[in-house]
């Protein structure tokens, strides 16, 4: 499925409606360069989620965590894999988010991590089109 947007506040909107319907434990790894709009994503659904708190990028902290009330989910676990191998992120514990079914995960750079992705995640990439265009290719887990 492919979608473009054409803002900032369009991959928000987008990001918001994809995250309605997530009602159980899945993880959504979103691949694109720098700029393409990850973290904006990511912004989207901390609205949906009702996350008060300011989404920062996790570039250094490598993992942030919030908590929501969701359907039946509890917890919100986001990952930037930027910096990071599939030891060093098991080494911080992600496994025990990205495997719980109460928390809906989501991971920048995912692609590096590719053996830590559980199989019924969404994948999502950003490709940067224009200034303020980016087309949106949605996999759904199977
Ligand atoms: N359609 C769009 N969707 C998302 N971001 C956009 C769009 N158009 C312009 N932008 C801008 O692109 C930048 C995306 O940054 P960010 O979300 O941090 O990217 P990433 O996390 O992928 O590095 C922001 O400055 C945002 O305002
Ligand atoms: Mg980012």
């Amino acid at each position: 499925m492919k979608i473009i947007t054409s803002s900032e506040k369009e991959t928000k909107q987008l990001a918001s409606a994809i995250t309605e319907f997530i009602d159980e434990g899945t993880t959504i790894v979103l691949i694109g360069d720098l700029g393409a709009g990850k973290t904006t994503f990511v912004k989207g659904m901390a609205q949906t989620l009702n996350i008060k708190k300011t989404i920062k990028s996790p570039t250094f902290t490598l993992m942030n965590t919030y908590k929501i009330k969701h359907y039946g989910l509890k917890r919100f676990c986001h990952i930037d894999a930027y910096r990071i191998n599939e030891e060093s992120l098991k080494g911080i514990g992600a496994l025990d988010f990205l495997q719980d079914n109460n928390t809906l995960s989501v991971i920048e750079w995912g692609n590096k991590v590719k053996k830590l992705i559980p199989k019924n995640s969404w994948f999502i990439t950003i490709k940067h089109k224009t200034e303020n265009k980016r087309e949106f290719t949605i996999k759904l887990p199977k």
